[in-house]
C-alpha cells in the first residue's frame, strides 16, 4: 500500500488538489492551487468574476485537465478512473443547459437512465426539489430558480458522496436562493456528502459552508472556518461614518487611541475597524465633538467576508 493512500485514508480527505496550475495563453486561470477537501465538509470557493473558480472546479470534475499538479479524488486520478468517479460526483455547471422541450420529469427520467436509477428515485428527488406541480411542465418555461432546483435535482439523482456546484445560486432573487440554501441544509445534515461550491455571494459561503477559501486571480489569498478567518483579521467590527463640518485637513491620528480608519475624502465617509469597540468608539466620538464635526450617519456591524477580501485585494467581491 503506498503511503500516500493511508495517509488519506486516515484523514477522510475525499479531494486533493495539489500544486494545481491552468493557463489560457497569457491568463494564468489557476495558479498553483492546492487544498484539501475532507468527508462531509462543504467548502466554499469565494471569488469574484474571472477569479479562476469555474476553471478549478472543471478541473476537479475532470471536464478540463490541468497543465500541471495532480488532482486525487478518493486517491484516484481522472485518467482511468472516469467510470467510478462518475458514479461518485454529482455536479451542476455554470450554466445549464436542459433540452426545453423535455417536462421535468422527463428530463430527471432521461438523466436517471444514464444511472441505472429507479422511479421512486426521481419522486423522491423531485420532492427534495420542490417541483411537484412543475413535474409536467416543459423545462423551457421553468423560471431562473426552477431550472436552478432542477439542476441541484440532477446533480443529487445517485446520491453523490462528493457534489460540485458552481454559482447555483448565482442571478437569482432571495427567495430562490434560499430555496436552493434549504435543499443544501438539508444535505449538509445528513453529513454524508462533501461539497465544493462556487460563488461570488459572500452570504452564501457564510450561510452554507464550513470552509471558506478566498481565490483572486487563479490563486488561493486566504482560508479558513469562517470564524477564524473574521477573528484572524482582529478586527471583529466595522464602524461606516459619514461626517460634516470643517473637513479639511482632518487629522485622525489625534484621537487619543491608534485608531484603524480608511477616510474617502471625496465622499465625506469612512470606515473603522474596531478590536474594542467599548474603548475604541467613544474615544473616536470624543475626537468628532472636540473637532465641532457633525455625525450624519454611524453605522456599526460584522466584519464580513467582502471587507476581508478588499482589505486583501483593495478591490469587491462583486460590484
Ligand atoms: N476557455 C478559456 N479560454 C480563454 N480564457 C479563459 C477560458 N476559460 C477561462 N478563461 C479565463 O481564465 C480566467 C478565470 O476564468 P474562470 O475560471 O471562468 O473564473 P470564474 O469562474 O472565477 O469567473 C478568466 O480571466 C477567464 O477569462
Ligand atoms: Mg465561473
Amino acid at each position: 500500500m503506498n503511503t500516500n493512500f493511508s495517509n488519506n485514508f486516515k484523514k477522510n480527505i475525499v479531494i486533493d488538489v495539489r500544486d494545481v496550475c491552468k493557463s489560457f495563453k497569457q491568463v494564468k486561470a489557476v495558479d498553483d492551487v492546492s487544498m484539501k477537501i475532507h468527508r462531509g465538509e462543504f467548502v466554499a470557493l469565494l471569488g469574484p468574476n474571472g477569479a479562476g473558480k469555474t476553471t478549478l472546479v472543471e478541473m476537479i470534475e475532470g471536464i478540463q485537465k490541468p497543465d500541471a499538479g495532480q488532482i486525487l479524488i478518493k486517491n484516484r486520478e481522472w485518467t482511468g478512473n472516469e467510470k467510478v468517479l462518475h458514479q461518485i460526483i454529482g455536479l451542476s455547471l455554470q450554466e445549464t443547459r436542459f433540452i426545453d422541450k423535455l417536462t421535468v420529469i422527463e428530463t430527471l427520467r432521461l438523466f436517471a437512465s444514464f444511472y441505472d436509477l429507479t422511479s421512486d428515485r426521481v419522486e423522491e428527488i423531485i420532492e427534495l426539489a420542490g417541483l411537484e406541480e412543475k413535474r409536467k411542465s416543459y423545462v423551457g418555461n421553468l423560471s431562473g430558480g426552477q431550472k436552478q432546483r432542477l439542476a441541484l435535482g440532477i446533480a443529487l439523482l445517485n446520491k453523490p458522496e462528493i457534489l460540485l456546484l458552481d454559482e447555483p445560486t448565482t442571478g437569482l432573487d432571495p427567495t430562490a436562493r434560499r430555496d436552493i440554501w434549504n435543499i443544501l441544509m438539508l444535505l449538509k445534515e445528513e453529513r454524508a456528502t462533501s461539497m465544493i461550491l462556487t460563488t461570488h455571494y459572500m452570504e452564501e459561503a457564510e450561510f452554507l459552508c464550513d470552509y471558506i477559501i478566498l481565490i483572486d486571480h487563479g490563486r488561493i489569498i486566504r482560508e479558513g472556518d469562517l470564524d477564524k478567518l473574521l477573528n484572524g483579521e482582529s478586527h471583529n467590527k466595522t464602524v461606516e461614518f459619514i461626517l460634516q463640518g470643517n473637513l479639511q485637513n482632518i487629522d485622525f491620528s489625534q484621537i487619543d487611541v491608534p485608531l484603524d480608519i480608511s477616510w474617502d475624502e471625496n465622499n465625506s465617509r469612512g470606515k473603522l475597524k474596531l478590536e474594542n469597540i467599548e474603548k475604541e468608539l467613544p474615544k473616536f466620538l470624543e475626537f468628532i465633538n472636540r473637532k465641532n464635526l457633525i455625525l450624519q450617519s454611524l453605522e456599526c456591524r460584522k466584519t464580513t467576508l467582502n471587507d476581508l477580501f478588499l482589505s486583501l485585494t483593495g478591490r469587491r467581491l462583486h460590484e
